[in-house]
């Protein structure tokens, strides 16, 4: 997969793709990316990239015109079409499934604006969604673009090994994650949850899923659909 990263900082999110997981699907050559910076497709003395909001008000605007030859020359780089994200505060929420539909795609182009946003023509123009990593105000998309990087990279056939697997994560069941325990058995503390060292598999299995049920229940009851729940899991919550 190409990820290519249109930003004032790309530099920013090609460092963070240099490490751990996302490091690996590069080293692997599984995944590349590749930032571009509309400044160099800025033009005049001063290589402006933003102006003043038309209507008044505070902050600058992202200019089309550097944002429009960035893409294009990131567009040109690789004949596979690109799907085109703006990451924004105005986007649909960034979800698993999202996260799961992205990573099969060849070619993912990440717009990071900064200011107040970018002219909302040129997102009409190129942009085919807009994505927003939660309910608060960064200053600029790049943390949020390297948060898309880093949650397809490990999802891409070949990054994560067997022990790693994806498939156990979080959200990939709908629910929260169970907890983890490794050694020692006894600490100050507290001890490991008895079950857990049964050797019994279908009691540990039972056992997670009941605290992945109670967890997402406590902590998350808006992603718990009470009435599409199996009869084994309403059973497992006691209702
Ligand atoms: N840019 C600024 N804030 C953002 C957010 N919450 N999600 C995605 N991109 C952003």
């Amino acid at each position: 997969m190409r990820i290519d990263v249109i930003s004032l900082f790309p530099e920013f999110v090609e460092h963070c793709a240099g490490f751990g997981v996302v490091g690996r699907a590069h080293e692997r050559g599984l995944l590349s990316v590749h930032g571009w910076n509309p400044r160099d497709y800025a033009t005049g003395n001063y290589r402006r990239v933003d102006d003043r909001p038309f209507g008044g008000g505070p902050g600058m605007v992202m200019l089309i015109e550097p944002l429009r030859a960035s893409l294009r020359a990131a567009r040109d780089a690789d004949a596979r079409p690109a799907r085109v994200v703006y990451m924004s505060p105005q986007g649909r929420p960034l979800t698993q499934a999202k996260v799961r539909e992205l990573a099969g795609l060849e070619r993912l182009v990440l717009l990071c604006g900064r200011y107040e946003g970018v002219d909302e023509r040129l997102i009409a123009a190129e942009v085919d969604e807009e994505i927003s990593i939660g309910d608060y105000v960064l200053s600029g998309g790049e943390l949020a673009a390297a948060v898309v990087v880093d949650a397809v990279a490990r999802l891409l056939d070949g990054v994560l090994n067997d022990a790693e697997s994806a498939v156990q994560d979080s959200f990939e069941s709908g629910l929260l994650d169970c907890p983890h325990y490794t050694r020692p058995v006894e600490h100050e503390y507290g001890a490991v949850p008895a079950v857990l060292l049964s050797g019994n598999h279908a009691e540990i299995a039972r056992w997670r899923r009941m605290q992945s049920l109670g967890r997402t229940w406590a902590r998350r009851p808006d992603l718990l659909d009470v009435n599409s729940l199996s009869s084994k899991d309403r059973k497992l919550l006691d209702l």
